[in-house]
């Protein structure tokens, strides 16, 4: 399970690993909200984000702090030796001596799987650049199990395919489950093509096209996706696409049973009238971040006694 007890791409679960960690956090939910237990007292995780985030930082919080661990954190760059110009493998091994985990939010792709490599402790990639983000994809996942819908599943991710890396861990771990995927977004921001063809190889079945209302009537669930704004090397590419596509109540219209799902923030893409619906299933999404990461702690932390 898990690369050498680091947890770096979903590519390297298969699918009973993920269905284990999906059925620890079931277990673990009750915990996640008003009960609390003590089962990792005593372990330290070490959140060392280079990038913003929200809902990822928290949620490791919480879910370390639901288990009775604590937290050290560093998240404002600017106030740490990465300022000074320190590296990421120094402070990896500085860090790793503090700590019994870290998880990592770094703008390069491929930054966790060599912070793994200098670290003594487990590492979790917490999202690298537009590379991958497996514990959203767990979450996300778990989100479409507690729907009922992991079997059979017809799905549309909309938006930036390119650069989303929530995207393309999701897409991969979707193919292990038997998915039809439409993949629909502008024309600049298809798929990679490496991860195309990776997902047909693996038997995936998948469609594309620029507009949702194509695809609305054929699918289960759809997962929005912000446009990432912040990896486009010529801001004038990102004006040419920002707007460019939006949920709104008359789309969801038109069915009636479908699951809206994002990983936030969101910015433009999700019209506020659908908060209101039974379809939004957002924020629920982003609460069982905590069971999700309960389990891959526990998993991790109690593999090392
Ligand atoms: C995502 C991310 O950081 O990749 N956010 C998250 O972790 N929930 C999506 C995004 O930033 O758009």
């Amino acid at each position: 399970m898990f690369n050498n007890g680091h947890v770096i791409s979903i590519r390297e679960f298969t699918k009973q690993e993920i269905d284990y960690v999906l059925e620890c956090a079931e277990e673990l939910e009750p915990y996640a909200k008003r009960k609390k237990c003590d089962i990792l007292a005593g372990k330290i995780l070490a959140n060392l984000f280079y990038e913003p985030s929200t809902r990822t930082r928290l949620s490791f919080e919480t879910a370390m702090k639901r288990l009775g661990g604590e937290v050290i954190n560093m998240y404002a760059i600017e106030a740490s030796s990465v300022a000074k110009g320190e590296n990421l493998a120094d402070t990896v091994r500085t860090v790793s001596s503090y700590s019994d985990v870290i998880a990592l939010r770094h703008p390069q792709e491929g930054a966790a799987r060599m912070a793994a490599s200098f670290s003594t402790v487990p590492v979790i990639n917490a999202g690298d650049g537009a590379g991958q983000h497996p514990t959203q994809t767990l979450l996300d996942l778990y989100t479409i199990k507690r729907e009922g819908l992991l079997d059979n599943l017809r799905i549309a991710i909309i938006g930036d395919l390119k650069y989303g890396r929530t995207v393309h861990s999701l897409a991969y771990a979707l193919s292990l489950y038997g998915a039809k995927l439409y993949f629909v977004s502008p024309p600049t921001l298809r798929i990679p093509d490496e991860i195309r063809t990776d997902l047909k190889v693996a038997g995936a079945e998948l469609h594309e096209c620029d507009d949702v209302r194509e695809v609305i009537s054929e699918v289960d669930v759809l997962y929005v996706t912000r446009i990432q704004k912040e990896r486009f090397p010529d801001p004038a590419e990102y004006n040419k696409v920002a707007g460019t596509y939006r949920i709104t109540p008359e789309l969801i219209a038109e069915n009636r049973n479908v699951v809206v799902m994002h990983p936030l923030p969101r910015v433009d893409e999700i019209d506020a009238g659908i908060d209101r619906t039974e379809n939004a299933k957002y924020f629920l999404q982003a609460f069982y971040g905590v069971p999700v990461r309960m389990a891959i702690l526990y998993i991790l932390l109690r593999k090392e006694d």
